[in-house]
């Protein structure tokens, strides 16, 4: 008896390893019918006819956000289309996309993009997509946005479900969350709604929400169950602290509600814990505030890093007081863009006093282009508008990145803002390419129910840094920029507590578990460990990760990284 279930249990796992390699387009077609689709890279119809009018439009909008999110194979930062490992890509020339001397036709490979995508409508075709992994091998990415810093929505090999057709959005005067005794006003949407259309949204009907800084990010997918960070986190605070309910499917097959009320430790776990790893989220509730009136100030010059330290030296000065004043915006170089929905137009002079004379200082001191407005918004779409006009995030190249979140602490003692400010000029001379982002939920204290490393509440600024590589680098080229970011990040991370972002951190970030989650991580896995057992979800650096799953085979390893 014994010998016969030692025997038929070897069998199972061979038969399993057999169907893993081996998940045929027809097997995925047989079951998903017209909502599957194979893998093709977002540049191959460049590699299989230059001047077809698909890709005329491809290299017209290479480096547009938008038209990638709209296309399963694209992914913003290009990396994430590639396999670091192999080389394997099918990328342009972001420099001049109209380069055909650049593209070798024979040289298209999927590398990181998924073999197999499914276009996710409703819950059932997720369940059914489980269930098929379960009984095929095949591993399962969720591909909202394809915006993951860290290649979460990308892998090979995978099969994908993509949710970015899940488009619904209605406004709720007193919604209740399932099992739950008070009602709020709230906007209910489909997974793949993006920022672009929930601030309309939200503008149409009057309303407030939350939401980040680049309008084709994911209002519902990894932006939300990581964080979710906004220029109006300090005041209303993350993502995170907004939502009131998720529609899910399980890993077990479970459709399932998770809110304050029931499947509450799902309800912890999905509101920081990160995406890709808990289920598939279907659909999300937030709550919607009552509108805002804005009062801004834009200051932007030219000038030498010298003018830019006289700025970050003034906001490192005022970082704790513009905090407790309500302000919440972004600094980079040569550029000051924040906004408070807490002062009136004179308290916002006062308050800004300090950046009025920074402005004239930096004139005496031969910066040019100053340039300094005030104003006052009557609403938050308003504002953005203006703003995103002029701050448009790169989209279409390789780009890593890594960030810090930066305490309270530093802003404490004349030392300590000292060395912040060194620190991160130290890191500029690294990375030129600094944002200071003030989206910490610095005043917002939040239920005590998020997973989110604590430390943001106890942050005034998000620290990122970016370096990039050509279209056509070597492996050498690619991990020297992962250790470049990382390098300048280490400027910061001697001066302040180990924490970090989840969503916009290190890609090969030392200690991530303490530094993405703090003390929330155990609490984190055993979650993860109730609803996802076998282990069906994985993903780069998320809550229960095995490091060993060869869908990683495209990150570069510890040892390529040490060398
Ligand atoms: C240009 C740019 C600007 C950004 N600005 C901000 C900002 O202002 N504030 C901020 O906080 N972050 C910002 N980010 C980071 C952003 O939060 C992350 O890139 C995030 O992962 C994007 O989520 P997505 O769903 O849009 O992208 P995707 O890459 O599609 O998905 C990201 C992760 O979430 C998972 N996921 C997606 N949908 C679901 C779902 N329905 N159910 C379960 N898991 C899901 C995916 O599997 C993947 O692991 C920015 C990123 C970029 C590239
Ligand atoms: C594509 O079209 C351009 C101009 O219309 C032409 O000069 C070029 O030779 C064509 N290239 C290919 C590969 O057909
Ligand atoms: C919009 O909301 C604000 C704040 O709740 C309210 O004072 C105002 O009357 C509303 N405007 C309209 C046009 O409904
Ligand atoms: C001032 O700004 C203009 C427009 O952005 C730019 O072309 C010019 O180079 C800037 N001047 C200097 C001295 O940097
Ligand atoms: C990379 O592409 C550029 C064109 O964008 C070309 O000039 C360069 O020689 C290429 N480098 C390698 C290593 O192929």
């Amino acid at each position: 008896m014994k010998t016969g279930l030692v025997f038929s249990l070897s069998l199972i796992s061979t038969l399993t390893a057999t169907a893993r390699a081996t998940v045929s387009w027809d097997q995925v077609r047989a079951k998903f019918g017209d909502s599957a689709s194979q893998g093709r890279p977002y540049s191959k119809p460049c590699y299989d006819s230059w001047n077809s009018s698909e890709c005329v439009s491809i290299r017209d909008n290479y480096l547009l956000a938008a038209p990638r999110t709209t296309n399963a194979g694209a992914r913003i930062q290009t990396q994430w289309e590639t396999c670091h490992t192999t080389g394997e890509q099918c990328l342009l020339d972001f420099t001049n996309p109209n380069n055909r001397g650049a593209v070798d036709s024979s040289r298209c490979a999927l590398g990181s993009v998924p073999k197999y995508f499914i276009d996710v409508r409703n819950h059932k075709q997720v369940q059914e997509a489980f269930h098929f992994s379960r009984n095929t091998g095949i591993p399962i990415v969720i591909d909202n946005t394809g915006h993951d810093y860290k290649g979460r929505s990308s892998g090979p090999g995978t099969l994908a479900l993509w949710t970015h057709n899940l488009q619904d959005i209605s406004l709720d005067d007193a919604f209740v969350a399932e099992g739950c005794p008070a009602s709020y006003q709230a906007v209910t949407m489909g997974a793949g709604v993006q920022f672009s259309k929930l601030y309309a949204f939200a503008e149409a009907n009057n309303v407030t929400v939350v939401g980040g800084s680049d309008a084709s990010v994911g209002a519902s997918g990894g932006w939300l169950m990581g964080g979710g960070h906004g220029a109006l986190s300090n005041t209303l605070g993350l993502g995170v602290d907004r939502v009131l309910q998720f529609k899910i499917v399980t890993p077990d097959g479970k459709y399932r509600t998770a809110n304050a009320c029931q499947n509450k430790d799902l309800f912890f776990a999905l509101r920081g814990g990160g995406g890709g790893t808990f289920g598939v989220v279907l659909e999300t509730t937030i709550k919607a505030s009552p509108q805002v009136t804005l009062q801004a100030v834009f200051l932007t010059f030219s000038g030498t890093i010298e003018h830019t330290k006289e700025l970050w030296s003034v906001m490192i000065d005022n970082g704790l007081k513009w905090a407790e004043e309500g302000w919440g915006g972004y600094s980079t170089f040569g550029a000051f863009i924040y906004i408070t929905p807490l002062l009136t137009p004179c308290e916002a002079d006062e308050s800004m006093k300090p950046i009025a004379q920074l402005g004239e200082r930096l004139k005496a001191q031969g910066a040019t282009n100053v340039s300094l407005v005030q104003a006052q918004f009557d609403s938050w779409l308003q504002w953005y508008s203006v703003f995103s006009k002029a701050n448009k995030a790169m989209s279409g190249v390789s780009l890593p990145l890594a960030s810090r979140l930066i305490n309270k602490g530093s802003f404490k003692t004349e030392e300590s803002r000292e060395a912040l400010l060194e620190a991160l000029v130290a890191a500029y001379h690294v990375t030129p390419r600094m944002i200071l982002l003030a989206t910490a939920p610095a005043s917002f204290a939040g239920d005590g129910q998020t997973s989110v490393t604590e430390a943001w509440r106890d942050s005034i600024y998000h620290i990122t840094a970016v370096s990039s590589w050509q279209w056509n680098a070597t492996k050498v080229d690619k991990l020297a920029g992962y250790k470049r970011v990382s390098q300048s990040i280490d400027n910061l991370r001697k001066i302040t507590p180990d924490a970090a972002y989840s969503n916009e951190c290190d890609v090969y970030e030392p200690n991530h578990e303490e530094t993405l989650w703090g003390s929330n991580y155990r609490k984190l896995l055993a979650v993860k460990r109730k609803y996802d057992p076998d282990h069906l979800l994985d993903c780069w650096h998320c809550v229960g990760w095995d490091k060993n799953s060869p869908r990683f085979r495209c990150y570069f390893s510890e040892e390529e990284l040490q060398a």
